[in-house]
């Protein structure tokens, strides 16, 4: 996959040369392409802003110059071989969720550019000019504001390139992620546990010791919608009902009792 991102601070994304991305990076499955925007300014200030029309706080970033570096970082992919032209995403609070739907989503794709903002974010106009040329989209990482995108930029790199065919050694990983389609879909990932069997007076649970898969797997299901129903309560109501067997339903309706009680509780 190919992955351009234009950005004032391109020395922000120094972290992608670590770990899981670096090797991604390395074995070539990543080929991640810094441009520095002001590049493509004119003056000797190097300007990528302006105060915005109606007043307000803050400063836009103009059209003109993002227009230009986005043009011309297309010429570069095309010139190297893409053939067709990238998605363009755009991060800001104001954007769709970035769900592990959308990383799956973007995973597909063979070249995403990223245009991370500073300021009160980019004039409409960017979005609105090359919306109509390729598909562009607006992003949230979520429901905070960051200094700049270039953060939420990074986040979507690491949630999409560890989708990417070589780039986790175990596929199963993936499989088994929170929010990933599947038996567990929609449901937290449990609690996880190592050796020593005891820890500071800490025990494993038992039955993970047993030896028994399908004990096991009914465990790590239950242990999954405990989790999602102290921590995400919504994400189980959105549970698809034919879905829960008999099982799941006494676990919910447990967990419910034990809330109205004061004692629910994460691990038994
Ligand atoms: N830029 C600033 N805040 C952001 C957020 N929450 N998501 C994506 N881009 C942002």
């Amino acid at each position: 996959m190919r992955v351009d991102i234009i950005s004032i601070f391109p020395e922000y994304f120094a972290p992608l040369d670590v770990s899981l991305m670096g090797k991604a990076r390395e074995r070539g499955i990543l080929d991640i392409h810094l441009h520095q925007l002001r590049d493509w300014t004119h003056d000797v200030h190097k300007t990528v802003d302006d105060t915005p029309y109606g007043g307000g706080p803050g400063m836009v970033m103009k059209p003109e110059v993002w227009g230009e570096a986005v043009d011309a970082v297309i010429e570069q992919g095309r010139a190297c071989g893409q053939d067709a032209l990238p998605r363009l995403i755009v991060p800001t609070p104001s954007g769709r969720p970035f769900t592990q739907a959308v990383a799956l989503e973007y995973a597909e794709e063979p070249w995403l550019l990223f245009a991370p903002a500073r300021y009160e974010g980019i004039d409409s106009r960017v979005v609105a000019e090359y919306g109509e040329r390729l598909r562009a989209d607006e992003v949230s990482i979520g429901d905070y504001v960051l200094a700049g995108g270039e953060a939420a930029v990074l986040v979507m790199i690491e949630a999409v390139g560890r989708l990417l065919p070589g780039v986790l050694g175990n596929a199963r990983s993936v499989a088994d992620d929170s929010f990933a389609p599947g038996p567990m879909a929609n449901l937290l990932e449990g609690p996880v546990y190592t050796k020593p069997p005891v820890w500071r007076g800490h025990e494993v649970p038992e039955v993970l010791l047993s030896g028994h898969h399908g004990k096991i797997a009914r465990w790590r299901r239950d242990q999954a919608l405990r989790r999602t129903l102290a921590m995400r309560p919504e994400l189980v109501a959105r549970l698809d009902r034919d879905e829960l067997d008999k099982h799941d339903l006494r676990v919910i309706e447990e967990f419910e009792e034990q809330r109205r009680e004061g004692t629910s509780r994460q691990t038994p």
